[in-house]
């Protein structure tokens, strides 16, 4: 029985360690963490033998113990990694200091999800009102909203990012909102026109 489990460790390492978080997770989830001030020490520190900023596997401890997917399992949950991936902050910050970002992240977090209601509304009354070509440009830049603006909110309060917090998330959120109100608007006049 041993055995057979360590011939499948066998098989199943090299396929492992071949691949990094980044491989992966390239993108906004490698981005928001590299324009970090972790991810800007861990860089110009890299050579160091001694880590003062957290790279991938510091935080996602759940993910590092399994380095390729699935990363969970129904002991060790999602839910369980996300709360993981906060609890190492206290090994380097004070807890005052942890208390105060993590609020503030929750804040963040929250005027987002307004921002999305907000425009989860319009879109509402916009499948009542237009015409499917008009309505197909509204719903895209929903989509936009949704799934990039708020991902990337949600990364840069995360990873500790101001640029991802501010300028990829809440600035690209009202961006994204003004552009559906813009093009609900438009399409209220054209019809107002054409009456
Ligand atoms: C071989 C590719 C691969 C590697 C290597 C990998 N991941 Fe993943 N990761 C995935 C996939 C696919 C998912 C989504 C499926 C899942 O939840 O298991 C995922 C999910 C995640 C999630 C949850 C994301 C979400 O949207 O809910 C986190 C966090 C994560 N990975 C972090 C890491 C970290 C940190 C490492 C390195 C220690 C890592 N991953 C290595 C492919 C990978
Ligand atoms: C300072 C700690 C820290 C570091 C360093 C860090 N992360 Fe994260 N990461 C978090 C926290 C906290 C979250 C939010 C909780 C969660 O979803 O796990 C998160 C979320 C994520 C997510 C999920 C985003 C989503 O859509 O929900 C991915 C994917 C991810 N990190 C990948 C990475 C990768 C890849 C690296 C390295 C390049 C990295 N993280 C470095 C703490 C960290
Ligand atoms: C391995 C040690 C380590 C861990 C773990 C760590 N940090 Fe950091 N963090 C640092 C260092 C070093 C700096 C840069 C010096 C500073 O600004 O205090 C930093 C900077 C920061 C900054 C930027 C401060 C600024 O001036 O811009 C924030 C915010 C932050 N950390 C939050 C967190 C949060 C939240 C966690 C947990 C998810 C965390 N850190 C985990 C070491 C760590």
């Amino acid at each position: 029985m041993r055995q057979a489990l360590w011939l499948l460790l066998l098989i199943a390492l090299p396929a492992a360690a071949g691949k990094s978080c980044v491989d992966c997770h390239a993108g906004a989830a490698e981005r928001s963490w590299a324009l970090s001030k972790h991810g800007v020490i861990a860089r110009i520190e890299s050579g160091r033998e001694r880590k003062r900023a957290p790279d991938c596997a510091a935080c996602h401890a759940f993910e590092a113990k399994a380095p390729t997917p699935p990363h969970y399992t129904k002991k060790t949950s999602r839910q369980q990694a996300r709360e993981q991936a906060t609890a190492g902050c206290g090994a380097c910050h004070s807890p005052r200091y942890v208390t105060e970002q993590l609020a503030a992240a929750q804040r963040g977090l929250a005027i987002g999800e307004m921002k999305r209601r907000e425009a989860e509304a319009l879109v509402a009354l916009a499948r009542k009102e237009l015409t499917a070509t008009e309505l197909a440009q509204v719903e895209k830049l929903f989509a936009t909203l949704r799934d990039e603006n708020l991902r990337e909110l949600r990364l840069g309060l995360a990873h500790q990012s101001p640029d991802y917090q501010w300028w990829l998330g809440q600035a690209a959120l009202d961006g994204s909102l003004l552009r559906i109100k813009g093009a609900l608007g438009e399409a209220r006049r054209s019809r107002a026109a054409a009456r």
